[in-house]
């Protein structure tokens, strides 16, 4: 089922889970991503950011292709743009027939990220689309931004942003940063700050930086009120490792052969990252009437 992220997210709110976004630029990744979800009986919403869609995974090209996997499989699936900042971008999302779109103006000061984001969500809502948008800043691992505490995001100012701007869901920062954490480093969460916000908004939570994150500090966000984790990174080594393993096993190996690899390193990765944020198993269908939540 090709979905935007809203009632998958409000199913995931409503019942306690979380369901993995996950960076994606090709067709493998695509499969990888979609065919996990099928297995685990899961939501599953595919990422794309501006800079990827630029560099590789042409919008145009991946919306098609990613809707028509989707439709052929049960479990819902969404195709949301990540971080989209200008409204270039984001409009062009909507043209290529994204299902959901993120409007990242959390660089930007307050009234500033309110106004960018109400005009976005309303457009978005107009198609029929989700929208998700950022408050506080989720920066980069590189540069510790995991620790700035000035850049979590503020309870106060998150409850005005959610009533002024309408956005479906919210992406906070309260301790992950994007990419890799120095070696051996696991961040620390600022985990009251998310139960008040869950508290406060009582609405989709939204978690980016899901690589590195570690296992027990996933599984207490979720349990916390997160319900959307982003996934890039340790996705993407995953791909990488297993691309290098089969070449150094045989360095004669057929591309497309290579290709298989790397895609099913993805789906085991996936798999039991779904299972830890507790999205297996939420949806089950019955034979004759179709599909049909738990
Ligand atoms: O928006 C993308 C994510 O936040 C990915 O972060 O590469 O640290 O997993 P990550
Ligand atoms: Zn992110």
């Amino acid at each position: 089922m090709y979905v935007s992220m809203k009632d998958m997210l409000l199913h995931a709110h409503h019942n306690n889970y979380a369901v993995m976004a996950i960076n994606c630029v090709n067709m493998e990744q695509a499969k990888a991503i979609i065919q996990s979800a099928d297995e685990e009986k899961s939501a599953v919403i595919i990422n794309i950011s501006p800079r990827q869609m630029k560099a590789h995974g042409h919008g145009e090209i991946m919306a098609p292709m990613i809707k028509n996997m989707a439709e052929k499989v049960p479990v819902p699936v969404a195709f949301n743009l990540d971080h989209g900042a200008s409204f270039e971008d984001i409009t062009d999302a909507m043209k290529f027939g994204f299902s959901s779109v993120m409007i990242d103006s959390s660089s930007f000061e307050f009234e500033e990220n309110v106004r960018r984001t109400q005009q976005i969500a309303s457009l978005a809502h107009g198609m029929g689309l989700s929208c998700e948008a950022e408050l506080g800043h989720v920066g980069q691992a590189a540069a510790d931004d995991n620790s700035n505490v000035d850049l979590y995001t503020n309870v106060k100012q998150a409850k005005e942003f959610v009533e002024r701007t309408k956005c479906d869901c919210l992406a906070i920062a309260i301790g992950t940063a994007h990419g890799a954490y120095p070696k051996g480093m696991v961040p620390k969460l600022d985990f009251d700050r998310l139960r008040e916000l869950k508290t406060e908004l009582n609405m989709p939570l939204v978690l980016h930086g899901g690589s590195g994150a570690g296992e027990e500090n996933i599984k207490k966000a979720v349990a916390c009120g997160i319900n959307k984790i982003n996934v890039c990174t340790d996705l993407f080594r995953h791909a990488t490792n297993a691309t290098i393993e089969a070449v150094k096993e045989n360095p004669m190996i057929d591309y497309m052969d290579l290709c298989i690899e790397a895609q099913n390193a993805m789906k085991d990765f996936i798999k039991s990252y779904m299972r830890v944020i507790g999205s297996s198993g939420q949806y089950s269908f019955k034979k004759d009437n179709g599909p049909e939540l738990d």
